[in-house]
């Protein structure tokens, strides 16, 4: 279960509901997962009000659609979720507001979501709890049914315990998590962050069977996966675990020869195609890649190179202040920038705000020559992988923010760090130089990620998850 279906459906004018792919990493990730399974999906379907009766996906996944109000969309999904907790996880990129009425909100809308799941999971059934919105539902499930194995895993950073500490209610939500048998994270430091927080904010909540130095790691180590064990409060032995996310490469399309080299000839043949595609979040950095692309240009360090920038960016959130500002910002620097350094009919900067067809997107990914993947915090990044996976013939290359999830495991990036323009500005004319000059290195960059990926889907992330989870029957 997760916050979002798979799907999201929209009110046409007439009042019938139309379906739509819903945004987002997570989404990418499960979808195949649950196709397999032929599970059953909780979530909510991306409208507020009354909401259909369950029914099955093309691909034969039955959705279980709960309902958000206006005032829930509002206080638990606008705000708690993503104006307290999404902030706060993301090293307070921006300022986290903490609200009471919000966090009435979430405990609520949380309660409705593990109701929904005790009614539609059968005896004995395993109910995997998705992500930071849904915190609360591991421990209020287990009290409605204890019969059910729960794992729960974040999508998101989760943050150093100086951090959280900050959360009014980190009490709760520790508590909450801990109702799981086993809990994922992306990464080795977020597990870890957490068994330290478990030691020093659940002190008084549950005891701790002591934080090891380093994870203890066990299991076949091509499914690298990374275990530690909290005492719950109930005296459970709760798993605690680092299972990278990644893609499924099946659904990766490679794109005719002739729509890619279309798409270079639309966009005027510029000698290099940078790409981005992101949801518009404060936290993605595209206004610092912008402005990186706009003091290469302005320094002319790239002379001899004509390039476009195609910036791709999802509509998300859009009623938030952040996320306004956020908009307002890349779009004034996507102006500016195309004012300063554009041509009639040769803007520098190609901006699409609007969610785009996979196979569209898989045209942009196949046509780049440079992606720019540059977040100032990022769970794990998606979009890297996916670009990564469109190249299998070692062409292409990826700028990649060190903050990313994605850079512990796509180490031959052409690194950079997302708060120094100039670190960005470096990683950019990098790869630009080793495309030129250097393309047997490029190549072998790409190659090198390219196993990584291929090594490292979706599949063996869900696969060593369930393993694990399976095991604490
Ligand atoms: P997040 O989960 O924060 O949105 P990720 O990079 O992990 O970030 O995942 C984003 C997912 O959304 C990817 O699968 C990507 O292909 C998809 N996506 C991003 N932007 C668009 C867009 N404009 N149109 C269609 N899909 C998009
Ligand atoms: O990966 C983080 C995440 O918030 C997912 O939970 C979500 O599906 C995706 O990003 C898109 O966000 P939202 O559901 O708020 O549009």
């Amino acid at each position: 279960m997760a916050n979002r279906l798979p799907v999201d459906l929209e009110r046409a004018a007439d009042g019938t509901l139309e379906v739509k792919p819903s945004p987002g990493g997570l989404v990418a990730a499960l979808s195949p997962v649950l196709e397999q399974h032929r599970g059953c999906w909780v979530g909510w379907p991306g409208v507020v009000g009354e909401v259909p009766e369950p029914f099955r996906t093309d691909s034969g996944v039955l959705l279980h659609p709960v309902a958000l109000s206006e005032d829930d969309y509002r206080d638990f999904y606008e705000g708690f979720s993503n104006a307290t907790l999404w902030p706060l996880y993301h090293d307070l990129i921006a300022t986290p507001t903490y609200d009471r009425s919000w966090w009435a909100a979430y405990r609520e809308v949380n309660l409705r979501f593990a109701e929904a799941a005790a009614e539609v999971a059968a005896e004995g059934a395993t109910v995997w709890v998705q992500d930071y919105q849904l915190q609360l539902v591991p421990g209020i499930l287990r009290q409605l049914r204890p019969d059910v194995t729960v794992g729960f895993f974040l999508h998101i950073p989760f943050p150093s315990p100086d951090l959280f500490r900050q959360l009014p209610w980190r009490e709760e939500v520790v508590r909450g998590l801990l109702g799981a048998d086993l809990i994922g994270f992306h990464l080795a430091g977020c597990a870890r962050n957490f068994l330290e927080l478990t030691r020093q904010v659940a002190g008084r909540a549950g005891s701790h069977t002591g934080l090891p130095d380093t994870l203890e790691v066990s299991g076949d180590p091509s499914v690298r996966e990374i275990s530690a064990h909290v005492t719950a409060p109930d005296g459970r032995r709760v798993g605690v675990g680092a299972f990278p996310i990644s893609i499924d490469l099946d659904s990766i399309a490679h794109p005719d020869p002739a729509e890619v080299e279309a798409l270079r000839a639309d966009l005027g043949h510029p000698d290099l195609l940078m790409l981005g595609v992101d949801r518009l979040d404060y936290t993605k950095g595209i206004l610092q890649r912008l402005r990186a692309v706009e003091e290469l240009l302005e320094s002319g360090a790239m002379p001899q190179t004509r390039f476009t920038v195609l910036q791709v960016a999802t509509p998300s959130r859009e009623r938030i202040e952040h996320y306004r500002q956020a908009r307002s910002e890349v779009e004034e620097a996507v102006g500016r920038i195309n004012g300063r350094f554009g041509e009639p009919g040769r803007p520098v900067v190609e901006y699409l705000h609007r969610s785009v067809p996979k196979a569209r997107l898989a045209v942009f990914y196949a046509a780049a020559d440079i992606m720019l993947v540059t977040p100032f915090k990022d769970g794990m990044n998606l979009v890297a992988k996916e670009y990564v996976a469109a190249h299998p013939d070692g062409s292409g290359a990826l700028v990649l923010s060190e903050f990313a999830g994605a850079a512990e495991e796509l180490a031959e990036a052409h690194l950079c760090n997302p708060f120094d323009l100039d670190s960005i500005k470096r990683a950019i004319h990098q790869a630009a130089a080793d495309l030129a000059y250097r393309p047997g290195e490029a190549r072998a960059r790409m190659l090198a990620m390219h196993r990584q990926v291929s090594e490292h889907d979706v599949d063996l992330w869900a696969r060593s998850f369930l393993h694990c989870l399976e095991e604490r029957r």
